[in-house]
């Protein structure tokens, strides 16, 4: 949530601030805005709304300096406008945030007279800076004062009139990345708002703040004693960051899956052996694992869904379904050397951090599958296994979440495997399926008139849709409800085929469209069924298959009431993987024809921080 970005330079910084607040968009988009330091005056500029605003409101008032700071907000404390836009100051002081500062309210009451301007958290963090500043305190020894008194999880980021050569940043829970280049010093909320600027980035640890002046950075810990943290390569590329020829960049990152799966299984199989390459993976102690318990938030949490129904089948190991933002407050009981798998996208999910931790403290081992490697989650799990998906900027999660399957379909067939639980010559034919799935992924891309028609006459006029599955692919109709309602605002709900007629059944009419995905797989009939409780009932049925699957709809007669998407046969513990693409498509689709802000749907933001 919200995105910071500051540069500390020899050459004028406000153009580069708001190019790197464009990279930082997908983080948060109810405002933005820039502070420098020019000739001893500290400026700013704010907006409500998209970063176009505040590219207009910068363009008929310019400013700029060698020093600043930037924003771009989600909003938690006050609403999006532009007296809670960030960065809050004084005459003296600029300061951005992301995060929360939990004891705001008690702070705010320690402060007296204070007139303020907004009705964030993050104000209250300025005025006590200044208090300090006032008592003759420097930039450094104010932070030692102010940072014990704030309470919550934040990354914050400095600016003084009264010392335009130096940027202050601390970090509490939310990441910081910092990089120096050509006598010039960037920090920003991670590796992509440094892209283009560093080539080499630091990260700074739980509690550390730092000093920022153009040519040194120092870095104290949470005792204030100088540390050093380790440089690794910036890999970021701006040219992968944008939207192609696309139109949107959900787009482009559904059609970057061919690939981005390709990567990952070659980051993970050796295909002369077709055997997973984890040498150096701790085998002894993962292996005699009572019981493997499978944490994460939204998207990444179906992701989980599926992997259990994996290793349940091919490890024959009890499995355990957490959503990190609940399992992080439970009394959970970690048996001794359970294994725990978390997953994220960023690696720096609030909850889904904090759950990690809340198992590692309970004696648990921990596995992270993350697309970010220099992530929160990646650093501190015991084990780490990267997704290669590449950045990913749409907000509705698409390419990461198939890597994350990739990965987890891996580990499950590795531990299989390694525990004896499955041949090798079993192992190794799944591995070849696996890595003959690409062609599939790009015929399911290819029939985009199909999703664009149903998107049309379907699913936008609709007044919501059911997505139903069963089996593998229930956890996929969860994940093809949740892209409808992010970048649609339609009401969709996934359920499992077979509760259908539990209840949600009263709801069947023509308005509401409901999605069958259902591959001829060993749950086919029993799904069949349904379709036909659903077709007697007049409903308006779309379904999800392959050739037989579409062959039974003709046999049945059923023809004239099943609009049939016809998808690549695929083996069926990889259907998964290949019917994720279709419900993306159509999601984008429906949102292309009801004009929806695909890229920057309302209320969403893509990496979430905060509690
Ligand atoms: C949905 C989506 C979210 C994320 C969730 C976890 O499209 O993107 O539901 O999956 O916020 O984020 P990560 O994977 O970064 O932990």
């Amino acid at each position: 949530m919200c995105g910071i970005i500051g540069i500390c330079g020899t050459d004028f910084v406000a153009e580069r601030l708001i190019a790197g607040l464009q990279r930082l968009e997908y983080r948060g988009y109810d405002s933005a805005g820039i502070a420098v330091i020019d000739h001893k005056a500290l400026h700013r500029v704010r907006a409500a709304g998209k970063l176009e605003n505040l590219r207009q409101s910068y363009a008929s008032a310019p400013i700029d300096g060698l020093t600043g700071i930037g924003h771009t907000r989600w909003a938690t404390h006050g609403g999006a406008e532009e007296h809670n836009a960030h960065p809050h100051g004084t005459e003296a002081v600029a300061l951005v945030h992301n995060g929360i500062i939990e004891n705001f309210h008690e702070l705010k009451a320690t402060l007296g007279d204070v007139v303020w301007t907004s009705e964030t958290d993050t104000e209250v963090v300025v005025h006590l800076l200044e208090a300090e500043l006032k008592t003759g305190a420097d930039p450094e020894r104010a932070m030692i004062r102010v940072l014990p008194k704030l309470e919550g999880a934040f990354a914050l980021l400095i600016c003084f009139r009264d010392y335009p050569d130096t940027l202050i940043a601390a970090r509490q829970g939310s990441p910081l990345a910092i990089g120096q280049h050509h006598g010039e010093s960037f920090i920003g909320s991670d590796a992509v708002a440094l892209s283009g600027l560093a080539d080499q980035v630091c990260y700074l640890e739980n509690g550390d703040w730092a000093v920022l002046k153009p040519d040194t950075i120092q870095i104290f810990d949470a005792a204030n004693k100088t540390v050093t943290r380790d440089f690794v390569a910036n890999t970021v590329q701006i040219a992968g960051l944008g939207k192609g020829n696309y139109p949107h960049a959900m787009l482009k990152e559904i059609h970057e899956q061919p690939g981005v799966i390709g990567d990952t299984l070659h980051s993970l199989i050796d295909p002369k052996t077709l055997m997973i390459n984890w040498a150096d993976y701790p085998q002894s102690q993962y292996l005699r694992t009572p019981l493997i318990q499978f944490t994460a938030c939204g998207t990444a949490y179906y992701a989980t869904l599926v992997a259990g129904y994996w290793f349940e089948q091919l490890c024959r190991i009890p499995i355990r379904h957490e959503m990190a933002s609940e399992m992080r407050y439970r009394d959970i009981v970690c048996p001794q050397n359970s294994l725990g798998i978390f997953v994220s996208q960023s690696g720096e999910t609030m909850d889904t951090m904090e759950a990690m931790r809340h198992w590692q403290e309970l004696g648990g081992q921990t596995t992270a599958i993350v697309n970010v490697p220099t992530s929160s989650l990646a650093r501190e799990a015991h084990h780490t296994i990267p997704t290669l998906a590449g950045p990913e900027i749409g907000v509705a999660s698409t390419k990461a979440f198939t890597t994350q399957l990739t990965a987890l379909h891996c580990l499950a067939i590795w531990m299989a495997e390694q525990m004896g639980s499955i041949p090798k010559a079993q192992a190794q034919s799944m591995v070849a399926d696996l890595l003959d799935l690409s062609g599939k992924l790009v015929a399911a891309l290819s029939i985009i008139e199909d999703y664009k028609i149903i998107a049309k006459e379907v699913l936008a006029p609709a007044s919501g849709v059911f997505f139903l599955g069963r089996g593998l692919n229930y956890p996929i109709a969860l994940e093809g409800a949740l892209k409808l309602k992010e970048i649609t605002y339609m009401h969709a709900e996934g359920y499992p085929a077979g509760e259908m007629k539990h209840g949600p059944i009263a709801l069947v009419s023509p308005e509401l469209p409901v999605i069958f995905i259902a591959p001829s797989d060993r749950w086919f009939s029993k799904t069949f069924s349904n379709i036909q409780e659903v077709a007697a009932r007049d409903g308006n049925l779309i379904m999800l298959t392959d050739q037989a699957g579409t062959q039974a709809v003709k046999e049945h007669g059923l023809d004239h009431k099943v609009r049939c998407i016809t998808l690549p046969d695929v083996p069926e513990t990889l259907s998964p993987i290949l019917y994720s693409l279709p419900v993306q498509m159509l999601a984008y689709e429906t949102a292309v024809c009801l004009g929806r802000n695909i890229d920057q749907p309302r209320n969403l933001a893509k990496s979430v921080t905060v509690e």
